[in-house]
């Protein structure tokens, strides 16, 4: 099983990318949090990165698609995975179609820029694992704390208004292309090994989200 989550930051990629990796025991792979892990181990790919990540741009194709190459020849992504994240350009989708790396779905998560203000604003992680939570719209069980390990939440340095507007705007002129490139390929007549498009409202609690996505899945998929 091979996915790709769509939809701009804080449309919920991460949040429900943990339901979806957990249904099908595939690994998530966020290039989100693969960079912030470089740039906290002070790696030369980290210190390139966080400097484009501030500022909200995108970091460069072809450092991406090294991160990305590298990671899905590991031994876990053999029966699959799922890219939250990625790709965010066209170049980067067609260097996986160059691979010869056929997807099974592409998921658009849905929502309108005033929510993502919101969530964003609002949004708590944890570092070590990348799981998400929001001060109010989905709170950890303990304030501050992890639900699985009890250790402490932290802001993201991109969660800062200024920031959030700059990635909206980016993912409207840079990203949001993806979503035409891919419904166009998913048409059953253009690709033999096409992916299934479903375009999924984000509105709404986690749940009712996490089951209009279930319902996609198990409605589309071709075992
Ligand atoms: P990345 O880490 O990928 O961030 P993003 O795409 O901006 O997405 P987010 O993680 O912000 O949002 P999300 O959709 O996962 O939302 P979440 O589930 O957390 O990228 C960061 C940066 O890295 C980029 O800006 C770029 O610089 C660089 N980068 C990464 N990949 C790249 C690539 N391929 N090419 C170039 N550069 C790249 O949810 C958000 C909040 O809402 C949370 O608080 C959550 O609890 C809450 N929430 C979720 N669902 C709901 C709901 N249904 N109702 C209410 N609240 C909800």
């Amino acid at each position: 099983m091979k996915l790709v989550l769509l939809g701009p930051p804080g449309a919920g990629k991460g949040t429900q990318a943990n339901f979806i990796t957990a249904k099908y025991s595939i690994p998530q792979i966020s290039t989100g949090d693969i960079l912030r892990s470089a740039i906290k181990r002070g790696t030369s790919m980290g210190l390139e990165a966080e400097v484009y990540m501030k500022a909200g741009k995108l970091v460069p194709d072809d450092v991406i698609i090294g991160v990305v190459k590298n990671r899905i020849s590991e031994d876990d992504c053999k029966n699959g995975f799922l890219f939250d994240g990625f790709p965010r350009t066209i170049p980067q989708a067609e260097e996986l179609l160059k691979e010869g790396i056929f997807l099974d779905f592409i998921i658009e998560i849905k929502v309108p820029r005033t929510e993502i203000i919101k969530r964003l604003s609002g949004r708590r992680i944890h570092p070590a694992s990348g799981r998400s939570y929001h001060v109010t719209l989905n709170p950890p069980k303990v304030e501050n704390k992890d639900d699985i390990t009890g250790e402490n939440l932290i802001q993201r340095d991109d969660d800062k208004k200024d920031t959030i507007i700059k990635r909206l705007d980016v993912y409207t002129l840079e990203t949001s292309q993806l979503a035409g490139f891919y419904e166009n390929m998913s048409e059953p007549s253009k690709l033999a090994k096409s992916p299934t498009y479903l375009k999924i409202d984000g509105l709404g609690r986690v749940e009712s989200v996490r089951e209009k996505i279930f319902t996609g899945l198990n409605k589309n998929h071709k075992d």
